[in-house]
């Protein structure tokens, strides 16, 4: 008789509970959903971070995209401050977005800076075709006409037709070795007020520190600072990009160096921002010309580096 009981007790217990789950997974569902939305900047369109697979199509962020989003929302937030400071509130602003990829960024920029204005245009440039057609597509699906991506390298893209003469604001997230150097050649030949740059890794100048080619620092303690491969590696990037704000300062702008987001969100983060002054730093210029001259670089110089004579 007991047993009989103690079974409709369990009957009753795991119907009971059969009742709950549905309501007790709904509730998580939606909370999971409200801390994504908590995520996302106001006015952003949840069905644009879809398309481009940032959020699952049940509207989740997996640790990936959420690592993605967070470092374009940061450079987002520097690149529209800047965008704000050009003539109209830079409502006709161009841009151009090199080493483009998926174009997170420029879908992203699009989306919360350009699209209500109905002005203003966003170029991607990328080499790889097929993120070139699956982002025309795209824009074309969501109406994004005032977006325009090119097949064609950062370097191919300082001479190509596509372009207009001028370009406002220039900007590279990770983009490939030395595409970065490329796209700060291109904003230079685009008279670009504004350059954004979150340089990825650099093996030009880390190949001839490996070299040996670092002759005047060669025999002294300072050589220590690349002797193992890694410090190499690390120091050839931290060249690098000295080398680009010393240049970018001799070529007129005014350049700060900042973090782009947390070191625990991605280890290539640092973000040069370009402002054109128009005054050319020829201390800059000078300490650019000894530098590359102590490391042995004189030719580097020439190619990535050339200053008006
Ligand atoms: C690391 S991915 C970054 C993509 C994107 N900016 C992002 O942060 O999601 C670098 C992209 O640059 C492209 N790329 C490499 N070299 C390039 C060049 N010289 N000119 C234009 N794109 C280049 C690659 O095909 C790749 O899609």
């Amino acid at each position: 008789m007991s047993q009989q009981i103690d079974q409709a007790e369990r009957k009753s217990q795991v119907a009971k509970q059969r009742r709950e789950q549905p309501a007790a997974r709904a509730s998580k569902a939606e909370k999971a959903r409200a801390d994504v939305l908590a995520e996302l900047r106001p006015g952003q369109s949840v069905e644009l971070l879809k398309d481009l697979h940032i959020l699952t199509s049940e509207g989740r962020l997996n640790q990936d995209s959420r690592r993605k989003l967070k470092q374009v929302y940061h450079l987002f937030q520097f690149i529209e401050k800047l965008l704000l400071e050009l003539p109209e509130g830079g409502a006709n602003a161009t841009l151009a977005d090199h080493g483009a990829g998926k174009s997170y960024l420029g879908f992203i920029i699009y989306d919360l800076f350009f699209r209500e204005r109905g002005a203003g245009h966003v170029y991607g440039i990328e080499t790889r075709p097929e993120l070139v057609e699956r982002s025309r597509e795209l824009a074309s699906r969501l109406g994004f006409s005032r977006m325009s991506f090119l097949n064609v390298s950062a370097a191919q893209a300082r001479t190509s037709p596509d372009l207009p003469e001028r370009i406002d604001l220039v900007t590279a997230l990770h983009a490939c070795d030395t595409a970065t150097d490329d796209a700060i050649a291109f904003g230079l030949a685009k008279n670009a007020r504004f350059m954004a740059l979150v340089p990825c890794c650099q093996a030009e100048v880390a190949a001839n520190l490996r070299m040996g080619k670092a002759l005047a620092l060669s025999r002294t303690p300072l050589a220590e600072l690349w002797r193992h491969p890694l410090h190499t590696r690390e120091m050839g990037s931290q060249l690098t990009n000295v080398l680009r704000c010393l240049y970018l300062e001799a070529q007129g702008y005014q350049v700060t160096v900042t973090e782009l987001v947390g070191w625990e969100h991605s280890m290539k983060n640092e973000l040069i921002i370009a402002r054109h002054t128009g005054q050319r730093k020829a201390s800059a210029a000078e300490r650019m010309k000894e530098l590359l001259a102590q490391f042995g670089l004189e030719s580097l110089g020439a190619s990535r580096f050339p200053l008006p004579a």
